[in-house]
């Protein structure tokens, strides 16, 4: 026995052991700090595990039961604190196998019958990631109905629509806001299309090639509500794909989250002043007294970083371990809680934040004054009187460039100016051509930013949302 040695933490293993662990390598090699969170689903795994184990008479139905008692009341008594997990257990699963021996004495060793802390862990996981998926998906729900009352509201609202940054059409701010929306049900398919491929039942493969008891693992997923068995004991224990999937998905979501933070950092800036963000979510300076800072959404950026982290941790977690288990895997934790958290806090924040937030139309409108974002219609409409498209661009191009060598607006040009630039121009309605709103409502084509185009495509996003649903 070395000077380190644990002696308040009997392992469930030491038969075969004649030294006790040493103090740093159980620190080392403990994952109760961070799966101690998983103690429910352990739980709950356990008592579908050994209602089976009593179905299938591989343990007497009495004892079988009396373990679904010690469970349940142990459930009970740690979710209101009655009890507390053993801090120096290894891991959740020893920490609760503890508990339950120590209040049901020998018969809870045949708990662990038939099965391995490897499908066990693998089981808990995955009704751990089910159950966030369910949570992420409400909660990016929640978002995705905000988006829609806004748009609501600024159906009339237009800002210029930019590439590269500068200006480039006009658009209504609902038809910008829609597109977020549109992000999120795509970041919610590809939750529901993960969750299928989580939604199946590990348990039964034991520690790697299946076991020498008449189980049934069918009735196990019936019990915890799987949808099917994986096929493979060694697959079953061995992968970690489904957490790579959801944080994948999770981290495309972050990345639409970072977006649409970003622009809302961008509008609040004075420069642009298209977004006041209320008082309630915005934070201060400790030197500077007329600060507002947008720290929610640079925080929601800034956390985007830390979730594609978290998958590249994962990734390269998994890369090359050969089958089966490897105690490298305990370390897919604390990067898979990471991103599931940050993108549940992540999701909810932003849903508070924009209920907070006034665009300011007059700004919006004030940007597109003056700003060319109205030439392609110039074009186009030349285009009408059969000029070929890359004539109409050259010849509004020079319109533009004239334009802007003399210190003029698209507005300040006469019918005059336009019919000397091109005699198509005769008779046309200068004014309504190059008007903000009129450009936006020429827009009318299917998934445009017209008006009517518009209204149909908050009625199209409002009948989704009603008729999605995730599929487990
Ligand atoms: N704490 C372990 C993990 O998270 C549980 C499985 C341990 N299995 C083993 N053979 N040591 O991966």
């Amino acid at each position: 026995m070395t000077d380190n040695a644990v002696k308040n933490a009997p392992k469930l293993w030491a038969g075969r052991f004649s030294q006790e662990t040493d103090a740093l390598v159980h620190q080392f090699n403990a994952s109760l700090s961070f799966d101690k969170r998983l103690w429910p689903y352990d739980i709950e795994g356990s008592l579908a595990h050994v209602k089976m184990l009593g179905k299938c008479g591989i343990i007497p139905i009495e004892d079988a039961q009396t373990i679904v008692e010690g469970l349940e009341t142990l459930a009970a008594d740690l979710g209101s604190d009655a009890v507390a997990l053993d801090l120096g257990a290894e891991d959740v699963h020893m920490a609760v196998e503890t508990l339950l021996t120590q209040r049901l004495g020998p018969v809870a060793g045949k708990l662990h019958t038939a099965r391995s802390r490897n499908d066990q862990i693998a089981t808990d996981i995955r009704l751990y990631v089910k159950d966030a998926i369910a949570d992420l998906d409400e909660k990016a729900e929640r978002v995705q109905s905000r988006l829609v009352e806004l748009a609501s509201q600024h159906l009339d609202t237009l800002l210029p629509g930019v590439t590269h940054l500068q200006h480039a059409q006009p658009v209504r701010l609902a038809h910008h806001l829609l597109a977020y929306f549109w992000m999120l049900s795509r970041d919610r398919e590809r939750l529901a299309d993960s969750l299928k491929r989580t939604d199946r039942l590990p348990l039964g493969a034991g520690a790697l090639a299946g076991t020498t008891f008449p189980i049934d693992r069918h009735f196990v997923a019936e019990e915890l509500g799987f949808s099917s068995v994986i096929e493979n004991s060694l697959d079953a224990v061995s992968d970690r794909d489904f957490a790579i999937e959801t944080v994948s998905a999770v981290s495309i979501l972050m990345m639409h989250l970072s977006r649409l933070s970003e622009e809302l950092i961008l509008w609040s800036s004075p420069e642009f002043g298209y977004v006041e963000m209320g008082d309630n979510v915005t934070t201060g300076s400790s030197i500077m007294p007329q600060k507002k800072n947008p720290d929610v959404a640079e925080l929601l950026r800034g956390k985007t970083g830390r979730v594609y982290g978290d998958l590249t941790a994962l990734l390269t977690i998994m890369k090359s371990l050969p089958l089966a288990y490897n105690k490298d895997m305990q370390e897919d934790k604390e990067p898979l809680f990471d991103a599931l958290d940050t993108a549940s806090i992540s999701l909810a924040v932003l849903h508070t934040l924009l209920g907070n937030i006034t665009f300011k139309t007059d700004r919006m409108a004030g940007a597109l004054r003056g700003d060319f974002s109205t030439a392609t219609d110039l074009a186009d409409y030349l285009v009408r009187q059969e000029l070929p498209f890359r004539q109409a661009h050259e010849v509004v191009g020079k319109i533009v460039g004239r334009c802007v060598a003399e210190g003029r607006a698209l507005e300040d040009l006469s019918a005059a100016d336009l019919v000397e630039a091109s005699p198509l121009f005769q008779g046309v309605d200068a004014a309504a051509l190059i008007s903000p709103r009129g450009s936006a409502d020429a827009r009318a084509a299917y998934g445009g930013t017209g008006r009517g185009a518009v209204e149909a495509q908050l009625v199209r996003a409002q009948s989704w949302l009603e008729a999605f649903g995730l599929a487990a």
